[in-house]
C-alpha cells in the first residue's frame, strides 16, 4: 500500500473529507442552483446523485426540477407527464400549495418538486408579473424549514427560469464537462451570476465548479481541469466525477447511482462531493 499523501487531479492535497455528524434537527435549508447554460454537462446527474448522497448522510433534501424536460423527475422515478400538479402550478397560481406538489421518492429523506413540459410556458407567462425574478424564491419559502438542502436543477439556458433559480439560491454549483470547449460560456454564466447578485440577490455565491465526465486515461481531460484551476483557483472542487456508462444506466433504472450501484466509483465520487460541500460549509 502506498503511503503517499493523496492529491487531487490538479495536485492539491486531498483531505479525507470526514463523514459528517448527523444533524440534531433540520432546516433552514441552503438553496443551491445547479447551473450551466450548456446542455449535457451533468447538471441533472449531479442534482440527483448529490441529493441522494446528502440524504444518505441524514440530510433532508428537496430537489426542484426546474427544467421542462423533467429529467430530474424521471431520474428519481416519477413520471411527470402523468402529474396534475408540478412546480409550474406553484409559479403561476398563488393559491397552489407546495405540500400538494411535493412528492416523496425511493430515497429516504429525498423529496421532489416535479416539472414537466408545462414549465416551458412559464418563461413567457411570467414576463408580465410583478417581481417576476423572485417567484421561485417565494414558492420555496414555506419549505425551507423542513429541509437542510434544496437543489434546483436548472434548464440549459440563462432565461427567466434560471434567473429565478439564481434569485432563490444561496449558492451556485457549475458542472463542467471535461471537454476542450467546456470553458466557453462560463464567462457569460459568471456575468449572469454577478448581475443577479448586484440587482436581485446579494447573498449569492459561486459554491464551486465541478469537473464531470472526467476520463483519467486522456491527457486532454487532465489539461481541461488544469485550465479550469488556473482560471478559477479553489472554486474548482477537488472532487471530480469520472465518465462512466453507469450514470446513463442508473437514469434508465430511474434511480440514483448511490442505490443503483452503491459501491461503484461514481457513487463513491458523489458521496465525496457531498462530504466536500459539507466540509466547505456549502451544505448543512
Ligand atoms: N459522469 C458521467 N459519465 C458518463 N455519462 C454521464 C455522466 N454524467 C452524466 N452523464 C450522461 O450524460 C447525459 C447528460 O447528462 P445530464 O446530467 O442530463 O446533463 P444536463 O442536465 O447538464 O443536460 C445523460 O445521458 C447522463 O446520463
Ligand atoms: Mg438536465
Amino acid at each position: 500500500m502506498s503511503t503517499q499523501p493523496q492529491v487531487d487531479v490538479v495536485g492539491r492535497p486531498l483531505p479525507d473529507f470526514p463523514v459528517p455528524a448527523p444533524l440534531p434537527s433540520h432546516g433552514p435549508a441552503r438553496v443551491i442552483a445547479m447551473c450551466n447554460q450548456k446542455g449535457g454537462v451533468g447538471k441533472t446527474t449531479t442534482t440527483i446523485n448529490l441529493a441522494a448522497a446528502l440524504a444518505e448522510y441524514g440530510r433532508r433534501v428537496l430537489v426542484v426540477d426546474f427544467d421542462p424536460q423533467g429529467a430530474a423527475s424521471v431520474g428519481l422515478g416519477i413520471n411527470p407527464h402523468e402529474l396534475e400538479l408540478t412546480v409550474y402550478n406553484l409559479l403561476m397560481d398563488r393559491n397552489a400549495r407546495l405540500e400538494e406538489v411535493v412528492r416523496t421518492t425511493g430515497v429516504e429523506g429525498l423529496d421532489l418538486l416535479p416539472a414537466n413540459i408545462d414549465l416551458s410556458a412559464a418563461e413567457v407567462q411570467l414576463v408580465g408579473e410583478v417581481a417576476r425574478e423572485s417567484i421561485l424564491a417565494r414558492v420555496l419559502r414555506p419549505a425551507l424549514d423542513d429541509y437542510d438542502v434544496v437543489l434546483v436543477d436548472c434548464q440549459p439556458s440563462l432565461g427567466l427560469l434560471t434567473v429565478n433559480a439564481l434569485t432563490a439560491a444561496h449558492g451556485v454549483l457549475i458542472p463542467l464537462e471535461c471537454e476542450f470547449f467546456a470553458l466557453r460560456g462560463v464567462a457569460l454564466l459568471v456575468e449572469t451570476i454577478d448581475k443577479v447578485r448586484d440587482r436581485l440577490n446579494p447573498r449569492l455565491e459561486v459554491d464551486g465548479i465541478l469537473a464531470t465526465m472526467y476520463d483519467a486515461r486522456t491527457l486532454h481531460a487532465r489539461e481541461v481541469v488544469a485550465r479550469v484551476h488556473e482560471a478559477f483557483g479553489d472554486t474548482l472542487l477537488q472532487t471530480v466525477i469520472g465518465r462512466t456508462v453507469k450514470f446513463p444506466d442508473a437514469t434508465v433504472a430511474a434511480e440514483p447511482i448511490t442505490s443503483y450501484a452503491p459501491t461503484h466509483a461514481g457513487a463513491i465520487a458523489y458521496r465525496q462531493l457531498a462530504r466536500e460541500l459539507i466540509a466547505r460549509g456549502d451544505a448543512a
